[in-house]
């Protein structure tokens, strides 16, 4: 009987022995360079506006961003996803706020770059944070309107790429809305600007501490002007070919970038959507990833900063590039900054 290759001359236990064969062999780690940090500012004067959904994450006035930004550069996070708490009596039934280029997130995305220009800033593509309604896109007779709500993206995207945002990211799922896009910017001469497509992004409910975050309507409803939650427009939790399907017709419309969401309960979309298209692909650890994780720590069920680290590592292990995270800033400490 040869036992080579086998127990007893086979132990897989050898390679674990120690830290330093640990460090040696291992596959996957995350880095500082992985990082998006997720960031929501608001209109208001106040530095920071707790969020009792997520501890450790507040929102920040634009003065407080921009410095935010500052020390993401300092700790190394190369980029920032911006989300908005836009004052409730700015809001309407069409989302016009989105479209002032002197609004809420334009506002913070030029001082945000002029505090600090080496710092990438993404801005979400979509209606909800504007419309007192909560949805993604422009609503009527109880039904979202697609070609309709991708005019007033596109140009939502080109105002905030003029503001200074590096990376446009539709979070909509509207569909058509990146070919649109990327012809617009370019047409205005923004070649440059980066589209990272939410591609795939489910109806979740791991969504839920974000509507807080942001302000936005609960979609309870079921009313004619509330129809509920989003599953006309995001995807279906029980599918996984059509979210190959969604990344194909993005990739061919001009995306740059492909983002799933939410993060670990979709780690198999991940890794196919890496695996069949091999481009830049990134994964958003949602607003409920986050909340449970702090809620599992603050309650001493779970280590949290040790899930935190084993959570972010398990997206570069199914194959994705980067995290947007709230846990952004508190990853790059505990990694030891830039
Ligand atoms: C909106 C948007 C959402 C998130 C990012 N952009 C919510 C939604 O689609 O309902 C979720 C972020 C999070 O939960 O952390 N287009």
């Amino acid at each position: 009987m040869n036992y080579a290759g086998r127990y007893p001359a086979a132990r897989p236990r050898r390679l674990r022995q120690a830290e330093w064969v640990r460090r040696l062999v291992r596959e996957h780690r995350l880095s500082t360079d992985d990082l998006i940090w997720a960031m929501v500012v608001h209109d208001g004067t106040e530095d920071e506006i707790p969020i009792a959904a997520m501890p450790g994450v507040a929102r920040l006035s634009v003065k407080a961003a921009a410095k935010a930004a500052k020390q993401a550069a300092s700790l190394g996070i190369p980029a920032i996803a911006v989300f908005p708490h836009i004052n409730a009596t700015k809001k309407d039934a069409a989302g016009k706020e989105a479209l002032n280029p002197n609004g809420l997130v334009c506002t913070a995305v030029r001082a945000m770059k002029d505090a600090a220009p080496e710092i990438g800033l993404v801005v979400d593509v979509a209606l909800d944070p504007f419309t007192d309604h909560g949805h993604d896109g422009l609503l009527k007779d109880g039904r979202i309107l697609n070609d309709e709500t991708v005019k007033v993206l596109t140009e939502q995207a080109l105002i905030q790429v003029k503001a200074g945002a590096d990376i446009v990211a539709p979070s909509d799922m509207m569909d058509g809305r990146v070919g649109l896009i990327r012809t617009t910017l370019d047409q205005n001469g923004c070649h440059d600007a980066l589209i990272m497509s939410y591609a795939a992004k489910y109806a979740s409910g791991f969504y839920g501490p974000y509507r807080e975050a942001i302000g936005s309507a609960k979609l309870g409803g079921g009313s004619v002007e509330n129809p509920g939650d989003k599953r006309t427009y995001q995807m279906d939790f029980g599918n996984t070919d059509e979210a190959l399907r969604e990344v194909a017709l993005d990739i061919a419309e001009g995306a740059d970038m492909l983002l799933i969401k939410p993060g670990l309960p979709y780690l198999d979309i991940v890794r196919r959507v890496k695996d069949a298209f091999a481009l830049p692909t990134f994964a958003f650890q949602v607003s409920g990833e986050y909340a449970m994780i702090k809620a599992g720590g603050a309650n001493g069920w779970i280590d949290e900063e040790r899930v935190m680290i084993e959570s972010l590592t398990a997206f570069r292990r199914a194959g994705a590039d980067g995290v947007v995270t709230y846990f952004a800033p508190k990853v790059a400490e505990v990694l030891g900054g830039a």
